[in-house]
């Protein structure tokens, strides 16, 4: 190529180059402002819902604090939360029936919300003083406080479990109850989670699991565990199940 061709070629590149640079910014900031309206949108859903709420609970006389904050908490950080509403109380129930209240040791609660397991458990003879609670939602941790005065109170990642309960757990535990939206974790954070809990806890005693899904939440066919599921419980929004994994 001649001298001035390759100028002109050098000048034609360095214009495509200016124009792809603007259209990245237009882009760049199309982006940002389809973000910002759907913040808003997300924020206008929210208080709509809430006031809605409001509404029905000044209609019925009622109060549905625990709602309330939940949906709330749901709205923030859905995939976090993992649900609309607490548990149901058949649900919750259904939790509480494979731990064993006469058994030692403490009883580890991850992702307890408002409480609706743990009110379960400590109906079903749990002593309060027994149940350690993680949980990383700091609303919900004031209630907890306020609820369960007895209880251990971790404000903290259940995933970390181990660095979290290694200390503050002064004998095994007789079981870990969990209402995590495991689901949403990669499978090897999963059953990380899985192999922290067992290293905590009693041999043989059980991981309690509920699920919407329909498939188990860690696999079936775990080599040295046992795997068993409740039926599906369809008085709960939405229908769950229950999975519980044994190390054998
Ligand atoms: C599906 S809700 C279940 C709440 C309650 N157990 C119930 O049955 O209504 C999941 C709960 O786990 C909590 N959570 C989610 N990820 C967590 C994490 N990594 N560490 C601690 N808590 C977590 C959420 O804040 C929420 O309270």
């Amino acid at each position: 190529m001649q001298l001035p061709a390759l100028h002109k070629f050098e000048q034609t590149i360095e214009r495509q180059l200016r124009l792809l640079e603007l259209k990245k910014t237009v882009i760049e900031r199309n982006i940002g402002r389809q973000f910002r309206l759907l913040e808003q949108k997300r924020d206008d859903f929210g208080k709509k819902i809430e006031e809605q709420i409001r509404q029905f609970e000044q209609k019925r006389g009622i109060r549905l604090d625990d709602e309330v904050r939940f949906l709330r908490s749901w709205i923030e950080r859905p995939l976090s939360i993992g649900a609309v509403t607490p548990s149901s109380k058949v649900l919750a129930r259904t939790m509480a029936r494979y731990v064993d209240p006469d058994s030692d040791g403490p009883v580890v609660e991850l992702g307890p919300g408002t409480g609706p397991v743990t009110e379960a458990l400590v109906k079903a003879g749990v002593a309060p003083s027994r149940l350690v609670l993680v949980e990383f939602n700091p609303a919900f941790c004031r209630i907890l406080r306020a609820r369960y005065p007895d209880a251990t109170l971790v404000q903290g990642d259940a995933y970390s479990l181990r660095r979290l309960l290694e200390t503050l757990l002064l004998q095994p535990a007789a079981a870990v109850v969990s209402g995590l939206p495991l689901v949403t974790k990669p499978i090897k954070m999963r059953l990380r989670l899985l192999r922290d809990a067992f290293d905590l806890m009693l041999p043989g005693a059980p991981f309690v699991q509920f699920t919407y899904s329909v498939a188990s939440p860690l696999p079936r066919r775990l080599a040295g565990f046992s795997v068993e599921a409740s039926e599906r419980i369809w008085l709960n929004l939405p229908p769950a199940r229950v999975w519980v994994y044994r190390k054998a």
